[in-house]
C-alpha cells in the first residue's frame, strides 16, 4: 500500500497549494481534502470497458461542487471531515502507486489518507496542522475494482480508526499483512476474492492475531482467501459479537470447532466448499438467531442433530455434499421461516420426516442423491404451498404415490420438479400445474401410457424428461410450449410421430430438443416435424421408422446441431440438408438410404461427426466433405462407394480427422503416397483432448455411438470417438503397395487394411506407430519379412497378418511374445515362435527387439515392466502406471512413460469404461 501513500502524499502537497489559492469558503468540504481527492482522481486510471456495467464514481468529482456532495464521499456533518470513501464498482484500474519511482515521495511513507483523515503528526504537517484536524477515516470501500499489486501493510497500520473496510474483489493479491490486527475498531471486514485467478492468503499467525484483537467485529467475510495455513482453533477466539462469518472456498483444513456455531449473536455462517474441513454440527446451543447455515461440500459427519428444531429464525440451510449419516430428524415443525433446505448427497436414509411438509415458507427442497425411502404423496406435498423447486431425485427407494383424484391438488408456485432415478411407477398428473416449467421423471419404473387427458395442459412446461421408463403409449405429446422432450429408452410403439404430430397444432415451434430414440416406433416421419424450426437436437435413432426422410428436414437444419436418425429403416435418397454452420453431428447410419451423398453437406462447416455407414449409398469418395475443417469422424463403411481415392483424403493441411472408416465398399486402385498428407490430428502426438466437448450440449453429454471393428468383434464406442484414432480401409479392392507415409500417423490406435489386394512389404515405418493397439493387414498379398521395428509397438494388443505371403522369422520381444498362431495363419513362409515351424539356418540373424524402446521425443523415458498377475478388468495396484491390458492373456504390462502418463492413462480408462463388448 506504499502506493496509496505515495499518491496520497502527492495529493497532500497539491492540496496545500490549492487551499492557498482558494479563499476559505462556506463549503462544508475542507478545501485541502477536496483537492487531495481530485488529485487522487487524476492519478488513477479508469477502465472504460467496464462502463456498460459500472460507473466511475470519480466522474462526479468536480472542483465546482462541494466535495461532500461527491459520489462516494461522506463527510462528518459538523466538521466537514471526510469520514467515508466508497469507490466500489468504479472501474478503477492499474496501480494505486502514481509515482512509485519518485524518490522524493518515497521518503514520505505516511499515507495521504492518514494525513488528511487522521491528522497524524509529521514534519510536513507542522505548519499546516491548524488546517488539519481530521477525524479518522471510518469507512473505506474499494470493492470491485481492478488494482494491481499486493495490499500494503501501511493501509492497516495507518488507518487504525477504520470501522468498515471492504477490499473484496479489488484485484489485490498475496499475503494479507499481519498489521490487519491493528484495526481493532473494525466492525466489518470484507477481503473476499470473487475470482479463481487471484490469490490472497492469510497466514496462521496473522489470522490468529486478527481473531484475538478485532473484538468489535460483527461481519467477517473472507470468501476465496487461502486459509489453509490457519489453525482452526483460532476461530475459538473470535469475538462473541460476530454476526456474519463467511468462509466460502477458503481451503480450510482440519477439524472445525463446533463452538463457532454456538456464538450467541451469529446470524450467518457459510463454510461451504472447504473440502478438507471436517467437523460436527452442534448437538445443542446453536446461536438462536441463526438465519443462514451453509456447509456444502465439506466433510461434516455424524447425525443431523435434533437441535435443528431450535433454529426458529433460520431461512437458509445448505448441507449438501457431506458425510452425514442416519435419518433426517423430525424437528422442522418450528422452522416457519425456512425457505431453502438443501441436503443433497448427504448419505441420509430413512423416510422424509413429516414435519418437513409443514414448512409453509419453503420455496426450495433438495434432498436428492441420498438413500431416502418410503413414499411421498400429493397430500403431503400440497401442504408446501410456497414450494417452487423440488428435487428428490436419485433416491432409488423413494416412491411417489398417485391416485385417481390427484387432479384436485394444486401447487400454485411449483416451477421445477426432479424425481429422476426413484421408484415412481405411474405418471403423476398432479404436477400438471400452471407454473411448472421443468419435470424430470427419467429413470423410474413408469409403465403404461400417457393419455391425451394427462398430456393436456402444462401451459408453462418447457422441459420434460421421461427417458428410461416403461412407457408404452402416448396419445399426445405433453405440454404446450415444450422446448425439450426426452422420451428415449422406453417401450413406445406404433406410429406415434404421425399421430401425435398431426393431432397437435404446431405449437411446438419452440422445441429445441426432441429425443425419442430407443423405442419401438414404426411408420413414417411426417413432414409436420419440419415446423419445429427451432430444433437443435433431433434424435429418432434406434427405432423401426421407415419411409423416406422428409425433404423439408433440410429447412429445419437452420438451428440443428445434432441429428441422429441411425438404426431405423429409412429408405430413399438422403435429402439435401442444406448447409448451416451449426450442425456438428449427423448420424444416418444403419438404414437403407441410397443415392448420392448430398452435395450441400460439404457446406456444413461445423460438421464434426458424419456417419453414413451401413446404407446403400452409391457415390465416389466425397472429397469436399472430407476436407471440412472441423470434421473428425468420417464413417462411410458398408455402402457402395466406389472408384479410386483422391491423391489426398483432404485438401486441407490441417485436418482434424481422427477416425476414417471406408471399409466394406468397392473402392479400388492404389493408395497415393500423399493420401494421408494433411491429416494433422493423426500425425500429432496425442494431446490432452477436450474430448466429449463437442458432444456436450447445454452442459449435458449427448449420447451417441459409433461402431468400430477391432479384433474380430465389433465394439461400440460411446462418447469416446474423439480419443480413438483409426483408419479402416478393409474389405475394398485397393491394390499396390502400402505407402511408407502411413508410418507418419503416429497417433493411430487402430489400422485395418485387411481384405484388399495390397502387395509388397509391410513398411518398416510401421514401427513409428507407437500408439497402435490393433493392426490388421490380413488377407492381402503382402510379401517380405515382418519388420523388426514393429517390436516397438508396445501397446499392440491385436495383430493379424494372416493370409498373406510373408516369410522369414517372426520378430521377438515385447508384444510379439503375446500373439498366437492365428496372427500369422496362411503365410507359408513365416517361421519361429509361436509357429511350430523352425527358422532354417540360412545365415540370417533372427530379428531381435531393440534394447531400449524409446518413446520418440520423450526426454528421459523411464519405464519399467511389471508382471502383475492374471485378471480381466480389475485394476490392481495401480499407483503410477499405465496399463496395457490384453484380454484373456495371463499378464498385464505396466509401463510408465513420464510424459504421456497422464493422458494415456485417462484415455485408457475412459475407453475401457465405455466400450460395450
Ligand atoms: C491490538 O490492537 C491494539 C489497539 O487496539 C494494538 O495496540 C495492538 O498492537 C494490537 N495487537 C496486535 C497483536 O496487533
Ligand atoms: C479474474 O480476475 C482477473 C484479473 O483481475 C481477470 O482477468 C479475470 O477475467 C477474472 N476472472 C473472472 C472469472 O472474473
Ligand atoms: C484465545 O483462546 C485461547 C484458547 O481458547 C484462550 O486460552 C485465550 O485466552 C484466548 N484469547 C483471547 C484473547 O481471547
Ligand atoms: C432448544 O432450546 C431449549 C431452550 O433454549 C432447550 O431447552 C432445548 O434443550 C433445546 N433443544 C435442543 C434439542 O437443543
Ligand atoms: C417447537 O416450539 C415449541 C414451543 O416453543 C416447543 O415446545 C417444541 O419443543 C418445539 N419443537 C421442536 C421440534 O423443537
Ligand atoms: C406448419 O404449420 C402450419 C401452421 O402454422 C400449417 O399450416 C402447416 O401445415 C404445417 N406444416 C406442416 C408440414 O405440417
Ligand atoms: C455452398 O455454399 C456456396 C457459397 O455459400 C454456394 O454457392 C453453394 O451453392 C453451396 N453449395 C451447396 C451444394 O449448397
Amino acid at each position: 500500500m506504499g502506493s496509496i501513500c505515495l499518491v496520497l502524499v502527492l495529493m497532500l502537497h497539491l492540496s496545500l497549494s490549492f487551499s492557498a489559492a482558494v479563499p476559505p469558503s462556506s463549503h462544508l468540504c475542507l478545501p485541502h481534502q477536496g483537492a487531495a481527492l481530485l488529485q487522487f482522481k487524476k492519478s488513477i486510471s479508469i477502465d472504460n470497458s467496464c462502463r456498460d456495467r459500472e460507473y466511475p464514481k470519480t466522474e462526479s468529482w468536480k472542483r465546482s461542487i462541494d466535495c461532500c456532495s461527491w459520489e462516494g464521499i461522506k463527510c462528518d456533518k459538523l466538521t466537514g471531515h471526510v469520514i467515508g470513501v466508497d469507490l466500489s464498482r468504479s472501474c478503477l484500474t492499474g496501480s494505486l502507486y502514481a509515482s512509485a519511482n519518485n524518490s522524493l515521495f518515497r521518503l514520505h511513507t505516511l499515507c495521504w489518507l492518514d494525513l488528511s483523515f487522521n491528522g497524524l503528526n509529521g514534519s510536513t504537517l507542522e505548519n499546516t496542522s491548524s488546517l488539519f484536524h481530521f477525524h479518522g477515516l471510518r469507512r473505506l470501500n474499494l470493492a470491485y475494482n481492478d488494482f494491481d499489486g499486493t495490499i500494503s501493510s501501511e493501509l492497516f497500520s495507518q488507518l487504525v480508526s477504520l470501522t468498515h473496510l471492504n477490499l473484496s474483489a479489488t484485484g489485490f493479491f498475496g499475503l494479507i499483512p499481519r498489521q490487519i490486527s491493528l484495526l481493532s475498531s473494525l466492525v466489518s471486514l470484507d477481503l473476499s476474492v470473487d475470482n479463481d485467478t487471484t490469490f490472497t492468503t492469510f497466514d496462521g499467525q496473522g489470522f490468529d492475531m486478527l481473531a484475538r484483537n478485532l473484538t468489535k467485529l460483527r461481519y467477517l467475510v473472507l470468501d476465496g482467501v487461502d486459509m489453509s495455513d490457519v489453525a482452526l482453533t483460532s476461530f475459538l477466539n473470535l469475538t462473541s459479537s460476530l454476526q456474519r462469518l463467511s468462509l466460502y472456498r477458503c481451503q480450510l483444513d482440519g477439524e472445525f470447532p463446533t463452538q463457532v456455531f454456538q456464538l450467541p449473536n451469529l446470524k450467518y455462517i457459510d463454510l461451504s466448499v472447504n473440502e478438507n474441513l471436517r467437523g460436527y454440527l452442534p448437538k445443542t446451543n446453536w446461536g438462536s438467531g441463526l438465519e443462514f447455515l451453509g456447509v456444502e461440500y465439506c466433510g461434516f459427519r455424524g447425525l443431523i442433530p435434533p437441535s435443528f428444531g431450535n433454529l426458529t429464525r433460520i431461512v437458509f440451510i445448505y448441507l449438501s455434499e457431506n458425510l452425514f449419516e442416519g435419518q433426517i430428524p423430525d424437528v422442522f415443525g418450528n422452522l416457519t421461516k425456512l425457505t431453502y433446505l438443501a441436503c443433497s448427497s448427504c448419505n441420509l436414509s430413512g423416510p422424509i420426516p413429516n414435519s418437513i411438509f409443514d414448512l409453509v415458507s419453503l420455496t426450495s427442497l433438495d434432498l436428492s442423491s441420498n438413500k431416502l425411502s418410503g413414499g411421498v404423496d400429493p397430500d403431503m406435498l400440497s401442504k408446501l404451498t410456497s414450494l417452487e423447486n423440488l428435487d428428490l431425485s436419485n433416491n432409488s427407494l423413494l416412491s411417489l404415490s398417485t391416485s385417481g383424484s390427484d387432479v384436485n391438488y394444486s401447487f400454485p408456485r411449483l416451477e421445477s420438479v426432479n424425481f429422476s432415478s426413484c421408484s415412481v411407477r405411474k405418471f403423476p398428473s398432479f404436477f400438471r400445474t400452471s407454473k411448472l416449467e421443468y419435470l424430470d421423471l427419467s429413470n423410474n419404473m413408469i409403465s403404461g401410457g400417457i393419455s391425451k387427458w394427462e398430456a393436456e395442459g402444462w401451459e408453462a412446461l418447457q422441459e420434460l424428461y421421461l427417458s428410461n421408463n416403461f412407457l408404452t403409449s402416448l396419445e399426445q405429446f405433453p405440454g404446450q410450449s415444450l422446448s425439450i422432450l426426452d422420451l428415449h429408452s422406453n417401450l413406445l410403439e406404433g406410429p406415434i410421430l404421425s399421430t401425435c404430430l398431426n393431432l397437435q397444432t404446431p405449437i411446438s415451434a419452440w422445441w429445441q430438443e426432441f429425443l425419442i430414440s430407443d423405442n419401438k416406433l414404426t411408420g413414417n416421419v411426417p413432414s409436420s416435424i419440419c415446423n419445429w424450426t427451432s430444433l437443435e437436437i433431433l434424435d429418432l435413432s434406434r427405432n423401426s421408422l421407415s419411409g423416406s426422410i422428409p425433404e423439408c428436414l433440410g429447412n429445419l437444419s437452420q438451428n440443428l446441431i445434432i441429428m441422429n436418425l441411425q438404426m431405423n429403416n429409412f429408405s430413399g435418397k438422403i435429402p439435401d440438408f442444406f448447409a448451416n454452420d451449426v450442425l456438428t453431428n449427423l448420424f444416418l447410419n444403419d438404414n437403407r438410404l441410397e443415392g448420392l451423398v448430398p452435395p450441400s453437406l460439404a457446406n456444413s462447416t461445423s460438421l464434426k461427426i458424419l456417419n453414413l455407414g451401413n446404407n446403400m449409398v452409391t457415390d465416389r469418395f466425397p472429397h469436399r466433405l472430407a476436407s471440412l475443417p472441423n470434421l473428425q469422424v468420417l464413417i462411410l463403411r458398408s455402402n457402395r462407394f466406389h472408384g479410386p481415392l483422391p491423391h489426398s483424403i483432404t485438401s486441407s493441411n490441417d485436418s482434424a480427422l481422427r477416425m476414417i472408416d471406408l471399409s466394406g465398399n468397392v473402392f479400388s486402385g492404389p493408395l497415393h503416397t500423399k493420401l494421408f498428407q494433411g491429416l494433422r490430428a493423426m500425425r500429432e502426438k496425442p494431446l490432452y483432448l477436450d474430448d466429449d466437448a463437442y458432444y456436450s450440449y447445454n452442459g449435458e453429454y449427448y449420447y451417441f455411438s459409433v461402431n468400430v471393428t477391432t479384433k474380430s468383434s465389433e465394439i461400440e464406442l460411446l462418447k469416446t470417438t474423439s480419443i480413438f484414432v483409426s483408419v479402416d480401409l478393409s474389405n475394398n479392392q485397393f491394390s499396390g503397395q502400402i505407402p511408407e507415409e502411413v508410418g507418419q500417423l503416429i497417433s493411430l490406435q487402430m489400422l485395418n487394411f485387411s481384405y484388399n489386394n495390397f502387395t509388397g512389404p509391410i513398411p518398416a515405418s510401421f514401427g513409428n506407430l507407437v500408439a497402435l493397439e490393433s493392426l490388421d493387414l490380413s488377407s492381402n498379398k503382402l510379401e517380405g519379412r515382418i519388420p523388426s521395428q514393429m517390436t516397438k509397438l508396445t501397446f499392440l494388443e491385436v495383430l493379424n497378418l494372416s493370409e498373406n505371403k510373408l516369410f522369414g522369422p517372426i520378430p521377438h520381444g515385447n508384444q510379439f511374445g503375446t500373439f498366437e498362431n492365428d496372427s500369422y495363419r496362411g503365410n507359408l513362409g513365416l517361421c519361429g515362435l509361436p509357429l511350430s515351424k523352425q527358422c532354417g539356418n540360412r545365415g540370417e540373424a533372427e530379428p531381435t527387439a531393440p534394447s531400449v524402446v524409446e518413446h520418440e521425443d520423450s526426454q528421459v523415458p523411464f519405464w519399467q515392466v511389471v508382471m502383475m498377475g492374471y485378471g480381466s478388468g480389475v485394476v490392481l495396484g495401480l499407483s503410477l502406471g499405465y496399463i496395457v491390458f490384453t484380454t484373456g492373456r495371463p499378464w498385464w504390462l505396466v509401463r510408465m512413460v513420464e510424459r504421456d502418463l497422464q493422458y494415456k492413462f485417462t484415455a485408457w480408462i475412459r475407453r475401457r469404461k465405455s466400450r460395450r463388448i
